[in-house]
């Protein structure tokens, strides 16, 4: 397979960013000095800083080209820290962070003062999760403050969900990156805002509306793809380096992603099973991109409740020649 490295500062397959692994110690000194150290989560790889070290946020934008309107999520180490970071921690925030914390909940909430605005992209919401990755949840227990952290990838590219998928660009912009594997989830957390009446579901993830419907008992509705409500919902998300197009078949010369037997080396092999396609999305779509074919050919998935999170991604790394 041939690597790439064009000059265009995408990924060379990672050979460059080994060189830069951190010890827990030396992360947890990198973020006390106000650096960024990317972390692994179980959801996807992030780009960490002191959330309550407005210069050190600031330089999460700047690594990761990112527009500064969009809010990051910041991750805690317990619900106490997190209840720091809000005006206020209702019964329903209560309830979803005992059903599904530590885990791949993001929760939309008033922000408390001790947030800076340039987190939240000058929202007065701020989003929170705890984590539930071993290596995160051991730095964020040595640090003495909360971590925001966007996905680890440079703005519209892919997520990573391992430390051979991750930008050397971006990991030359860090103090270096904590390697704790393959990530298990595979796809960023689900993103809930609690800040109206009734709970709204901006991002779908792994935890799916229904789970926390019968949870809460009461509907959640759904305003994905709101870029007012979810800045940083942009619809020219997760892209490749060459293009994706869903398809119903992928053609037997093609490259691709197919549920069928792959039929070259250009191929791989997607599980029917959503939990497992969503584990081995990004690291497909990253495989598939190395082999530098003129097209992605990605097969369509069922369109059921269970593939939603999938088609969202999906659908926005197929929208690379509209955008
Ligand atoms: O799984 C994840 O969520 C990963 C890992 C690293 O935790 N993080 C992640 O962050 O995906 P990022 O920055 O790539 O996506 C954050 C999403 C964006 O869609 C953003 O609009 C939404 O969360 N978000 C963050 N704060 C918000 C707020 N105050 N109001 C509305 N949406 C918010
Ligand atoms: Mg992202």
């Amino acid at each position: 397979m041939r690597l790439l490295n064009d000059g265009e500062g995408d990924w060379d397959g990672g050979k460059f960013a080994l060189s830069k692994e951190l010890t827990l110690m030396q992360a947890a000194a990198s973020l006390e000095a106000g650096e960024l150290v990317i972390v692994p989560t179980e959801t996807v790889y992030g780009l960490a800083a002191n959330a309550l070290n407005a210069e050190a946020v600031d330089s999460i934008f700047l690594a990761k080209e990112r527009p500064a309107i969009h809010p990051l999520i910041v991750h805690c180490r317990d619900i106490a820290q997190a209840q720091t970071l809000v005006m206020e921690w209702s019964d329903v925030a209560e309830k979803l962070a005992n059903a599904f914390w530590p885990g791949p909940l993001s929760l939309v909430l008033p922000k408390s003062t001790l947030v800076p605005d340039i987190v939240t992209g000058g929202k007065d919401t701020v989003a929170i999760r705890l984590p539930n990755h071993q290596v995160f949840k051991s730095l964020l227990n040595l640090v003495a403050f909360p971590l925001a952290a966007p996905s680890a990838n440079r703005f519209t590219k892919l997520s990573p969900t391992a430390s051979d998928h991750l930008d050397p660009i971006l990991v030359s912009r860090c103090a270096g990156f904590l390697d704790g594997g393959a990530c298990e989830i595979g796809i960023e957390s689900t993103v809930v805002s609690l800040v109206e009446g009734r709970p709204q579901l901006l991002r779908p993830g792994k935890v799916s509306k229904e789970e926390i419907e019968t949870t809460l008992g009461m509907p959640v509705q759904n305003v994905e793809n709101s870029l007012g409500l979810a800045p940083g919902q942009h619809i020219a998300h997760y892209r490749t380096r060459n293009p994706i197009i869903l398809v119903d078949k992928v053609n037997a010369m093609s490259c691709g992603l197919t549920f069928g037997t792959p039929m070259s080396e250009l191929q791989i092999q997607w599980s029917e099973i959503p939990e497992i396609a969503m584990r081995t999305i990004y690291d497909s779509l990253f495989r598939l991109d190395q082999m530098n074919m003129a097209q992605i050919e990605v097969e369509k998935p069922p369109t059921t409740s269970e593939w939603s999170a999938i088609w969202d991604r999906l659908s926005r790394a197929a929208s690379f020649e509209n955008s």
